[in-house]
């Protein structure tokens, strides 16, 4: 069992024993599947991970936001044990079993849809997906799917053709599916848009009279972690009522108390037809499903959907206890709590850095439905009108394995002139940023006068580069943080790694859940 102490790095990563695992991978493993951690884990709990080397870690990565109620929560130890002792597998359509239906009693009250609702089961996120997408359409008969951009929905042809982004889940992968019509998102930071342009858009691409279901993530995860101004699922579920299709919220990410509630899609006022559910339901255990309407849920003809693992009993006896964890441990006002306390951190850093221009949710007057303005002037709607790019950004995309930075073109001021700056005027944001902006990129270093001085800061940046990523965010960040960040970035050439308000929310959630918050916590 791992000692309850936080970080300790006893070799160089990775450790001699993970290193003869890493060798093996090279040679076995199909190079596609690329990994991030510069060690091999053996054994973990709650947030925390051991390496065969004896070096331990926080987890921020929570099996990718699928360990809400933390890795081996007690619970759901005990209730797979006993699973063990009674049966493993018959698949529910040739031999039935409670934990299914138990599951999908459970699920089916906590979803907040009114009238008579129904659930069915899959392993993963993207089969849910690609689920809601054959029962809408055997509901309504007709074919054609809406998504949106900065949208992911899954690895499978069709949720593959759903996702927005081409580069890495497209690249070499075509043809696609056919009959996936996008529509603009209201990134609101970035790009608005109108629901008039929304309708337009779809108008101009498909027949509405053809479209069969909208899939649509209510705060979506990959493409940046984006939450809707409040308007946008009320005025999507108008739109699905009006033309007669479905409206399906893919909660693979965002559901399960991440947000502060069972689905982020509680918060906005709007109820979908569909809500499609994976990740940390089971706790890390292959589980997902589809709940929704029963009149919808119940189109297909019978073993229409399915498969032969689809609602595993292991995995459901584990989202059973998910479930209750969620109920009996007030995790999601735990949630709550340590969103604010995470978003508080950033807004400070936000509001001390200009690199950072937004820190998104949650707060808690946005929590019923107010949301915040942009803080950049010329984001969003400001005096250069509506999708004027911030000047200078800084921004981090953390999704299941996939991390990037982007930042939109325009001159940007290393971060060591703005430190120097400081020095030397005793402001962040004194003339030097000024001269930045004007000269471009090149300004020589202001700082560097001498050969100590310049040999001191080549090593601070190259250290926090590899280690910290360059985001202002985690500059100042507590010896834990700083050294989960060099564990998590250590590997050469690999996209750093960042970390997000919704992100902190869920994987603080669990370090801090209240099992282990009486250990003293980790922030
Ligand atoms: C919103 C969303 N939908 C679908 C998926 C696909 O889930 P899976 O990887 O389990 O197929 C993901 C995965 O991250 C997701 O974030």
């Amino acid at each position: 069992m791992v000692e309850r102490r936080f970080t300790r790095i006893l070799t160089d990563l990775p450790g001699p024993k993970s290193a003869a695992v890493f060798a093996d991978k090279a040679r076995y493993v199909a190079a596609p599947l690329d990994t991030y951690a510069p060690f091999i884990i053996k054994e973990s709990e709650g947030a925390l991970i051991e390496d065969l080397d004896g070096n331990r870690f926080i987890d921020f990565s929570g099996g990718w936001g699928c360990l809400a109620v933390g890795q081996r929560n007690q619970r759901i130890v005990a209730a797979l044990r006993d699973q063990l002792d009674h049966f493993l597998h018959t698949d529910f359509t040739a031999v039935p079993y409670a934990p299914l239906v138990d599951l999908a009693h459970m699920l089916c009250e906590r979803t907040a849809i009114d009238g008579e609702k129904k659930a069915a089961f899959f392993n993963s996120g993207a089969e849910a997906v690609e689920n809601a997408v054959k029962i809408a359409r055997a509901y309504t008969k007709r074919k054609a799917t809406l998504v949106f951009e900065n949208a992911f929905h899954g690895r499978t042809l069709l949720t593959m053709t759903m996702t927005h982004k081409a580069r890495p889940y497209k690249t070499g992968f075509g043809p696609f599916a056919s009959d996936v019509y996008r529509l603009p998102y209201p990134y609101e930071y970035r790009k608005k848009v109108t629901a008039e342009e929304i309708e337009t858009s779809l108008l101009s691409l498909v027949d509405p009279s053809d479209v069969a279901v909208m899939v649509v993530e209510p705060v979506v995860g990959e493409g940046g972690f984006l939450v809707p101004p409040t308007w946008f699922l009320p005025a999507m579920r108008a739109l699905a009522d009006k033309y007669g299709f479905v409206l399906a919220f893919d909660e693979v990410q965002s559901g399960i108390g991440r947000t502060g509630k069972f689905f982020a899609f509680e918060h906005f006022g709007a109820q979908p037809d569909l809500v499609c559910v994976a990740k940390s339901l089971a706790s890390g255990l292959p589980l997902s499903g589809v709940v929704g309407r029963a009149a919808i849920m119940d189109a297909p003809v019978p073993s229409g959907i399915g498969g032969t693992y689809s609602g595993n009993p292991l995995a459901c006896r584990a989202a059973i206890e998910v479930l209750r964890a969620i109920d009996e441990d007030g995790l999601l006002d735990r949630a709550v709590h340590v969103g604010d306390r995470v978003r508080g951190g950033f807004r400070r850093i936000a509001d001390r850095f200009d690199a950072v221009g937004d820190v998104r949710w949650p707060r808690r007057d946005d929590r019923d439905g107010a949301r915040q303005e942009p803080r950049h002037q010329g984001a969003g709607e400001g005096a250069d009108g509506p999708h004027r790019r911030p000047r200078r950004e800084v921004r981090s995309h953390l999704s299941h394995g996939r991390t990037q930075r982007q930042r939109p073109p325009g001159p940007r001021l290393p971060r060591h002139h703005r430190r120097a700056d400081r020095r030397r005027h005793g402001h962040p944001r004194s003339g030097l940023r000024d001269r930045a902006e004007v000269a471009g990129r090149d300004i020589p270093y202001a700082t560097t006068s001498s050969p100590q001085r310049r040999s001191d800061v080549r090593r601070r940046r190259t250290e926090r580069s590899r280690f910290c990523g360059s985001s202002a965010r985690f500059r100042r960040r507590s010896p834990n943080t700083r050294s989960l960040l060099r564990y998590l970035n250590t590997a050469r050439g690999k996209p750093r790694v960042h970390c997000d308000t919704d992100l902190a929310t869920s994987t603080f959630a669990a370090i801090l859940s209240p099992r282990l918050s009486h250990q003293g916590g980790t922030t």
